[in-house]
């Protein structure tokens, strides 16, 4: 029985597992130890003195704008020893997201800025930025095709991939994870890098990213044999990075399709773990109006 590549697609796309308490609302409560109202207190791995924020749907682009020009300069001014509840210096850079309406930013922000930031009417939340990484592998015992010949057939048994001829040529698939090793044999010369959020080395440090791709696209054990993929990279060597910066890289691929007309004919695969993230989680419904096809496993 052949599936389309299109349907064969929705089996990767997005994985999460946000687990943690359910979201609340800084309006009227919740603060954490220092006095901040940030939305999702109950967090894990919170990250002392960074912060998303999340501006209301109704404000304009120009109050948006306005309003994180003034941040920035605000930044610009402060002082480079000022430092974070935890001790490190805090960075004077700032990371702005737009993608379909949903606006927002992610900064280093001592008590007193937050609390005005959080406190200026286009702003909806601020969230505590938080520390995710990237979800472990199963290793199938069985080789790799076990599972290109479960996603193919719909009886068990038999040995073979059968695939549409196709397989995924036109499509492109984003990887927001550790990045991609582009040169290995296995991806054809198919791998490009499109974007690192964590340094400078536009490789995969990890591992973790490239054994993704080759389960998307890889020539030999790949689902989709001709697509394209392209390294976001928002976790480094050790597997970890923020969640600020896997909004990052979501706002890139937004971003990336609409710039090349891709709509419709893009995937992303995102298999990382952290708390709940109303942040994350818009940021999602935004990438998905952008027209980058996402779906849960089964
Ligand atoms: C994303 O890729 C990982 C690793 O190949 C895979 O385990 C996961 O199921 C994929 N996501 C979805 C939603 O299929
Ligand atoms: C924008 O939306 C928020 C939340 O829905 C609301 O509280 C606020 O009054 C609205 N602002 C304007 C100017 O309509
Ligand atoms: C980049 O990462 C690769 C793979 O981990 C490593 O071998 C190399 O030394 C790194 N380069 C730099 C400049 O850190
Ligand atoms: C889009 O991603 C490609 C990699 O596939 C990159 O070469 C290009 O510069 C990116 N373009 C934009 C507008 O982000």
């Amino acid at each position: 029985m052949l599936f389309s590549v299109q349907f064969v697609l929705s089996f990767f796309c997005v994985l999460f597992t946000f687990v943690q308490a359910t979201p609340t609302q800084f309006h009227g409560a919740p603060v954490s130890g220092i006095g901040v109202p940030v939305s999702n207190a109950e967090a894990a791995n919170i990250i002392s003195n960074r912060y998303i924020v999340v501006y209301h749907q109704n404000a304009t682009d120009d109050a948006v704008q306005a309003h994180q020009a003034s941040i920035m300069s605000a930044l610009q001014k402060r002082s480079l020893a000022a430092r974070s509840a935890s001790g490190n210096l805090l960075s004077s850079t700032m990371d702005t997201f737009a993608m379909n309406g949903y606006r927002g930013m992610s900064l280093e922000a001592e008590d007193a800025m937050i609390l005005q930031i959080a406190n200026t009417d286009e702003v909806a939340y601020v969230e505590a930025d938080t520390m995710v990484s990237h979800q472990s592998l199963v290793q199938q015992t069985n080789g790799e095709t076990l599972g290109l010949q479960r996603i193919s057939h719909a009886d068990e048994g038999g040995d073979s991939y059968v695939f549409d001829s196709s397989a995924g040529s036109g499509v492109t698939a984003f990887v927001v994870d550790t990045g991609i090793r582009t040169t290995h044999t296995e991806f054809g010369g198919r791998a490009v890098f499109g974007a690192n959020f964590v340094n400078s080395n536009n490789t995969d440090e990890n591992g973790h990213g490239s054994h993704v791709s080759g389960t998307i696209g890889g020539t030999t054990y790949g689902v989709a044999k001709n697509i394209k993929l392209v390294a976001v990279k928002v976790l480094d060597a050790s597997g970890s990075g923020t969640n600020s910066a896997v909004i990052s890289g979501l706002n890139f691929v937004a971003g990336n399709v609409t710039a090349n007309n891709l709509a419709g004919k893009a995937v992303v695969n995102i298999s990382i773990g952290g708390s709940f993230s109303s942040a994350l989680n818009s940021a999602i419904t935004a990438l998905v109006n952008a027209g980058v096809v996402y779906g849960y496993p089964g």
